[in-house]
């Protein structure tokens, strides 16, 4: 669904009018907004920045920090650097994408995961290793996955009610 930009981001955008140099900084300030960078801020920013918007999505493309789509609640992240590579790592983001649905890069139809691989998340000596939000789990088994999938989906059961 689209995303109608709220009057903070249209303020933030409308402040780096002509400011070509902000873009970057500006892009980050939209992600943090939305969780992900809208087309609707796209435009915006391509009118008020006098740039082109495949500029704009050239350089959202270009760098993983940015999302073109909604993300998950909570977003998982596998590493597959060598150590949790070695220590299952692919076996678990295997399984993440068969027991989701889903495959890396794609949230899941509720909006409760998105599925990630990254690369060494510097702990090597707890491989495998896995991020869901912001929490760390190391030497994380294919066992453990489906309580934490219980655990996160619980806790938003918890604030739903
Ligand atoms: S390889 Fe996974 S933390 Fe280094």
């Amino acid at each position: 669904m689209a995303a109608r930009l709220n009057p903070t981001a249209k303020k933030l955008i409308r402040q780096s009018r002509n400011k070509k140099d902000a873009l970057i900084p500006l892009l980050q300030d939209i992600q943090a907004i939305y969780g992900y960078v809208p087309s609707e801020a796209v435009d915006l920013i391509a009118k008020e920045l006098s740039i082109f918007p495949v500029e704009i999505y050239g350089i959202l493309t270009f760098y993983t920090q940015f999302y073109l789509t909604a993300r998950g609640r909570y977003t998982i992240k596998v590493c597959q650097g060598t150590a949790c590579h070695v220590m299952g790592g692919k076996e678990i983001l295997d399984y993440l994408s068969d027991k989701l649905g889903i495959r890396k890069g794609e949230t899941t139809p509720d909006g409760m995961f998105s599925l990630e691989r990254v690369a060494c998340l510097g702990c090597c000596g707890m491989a495998p290793v896995i991020v869901v939000g912001s929490d760390f789990y190391g030497r994380c088994s294919i066992q453990k996955i489906d309580e934490l999938l219980d655990k996160y989906r619980s806790k938003r059961a918890k604030k739903v009610k």
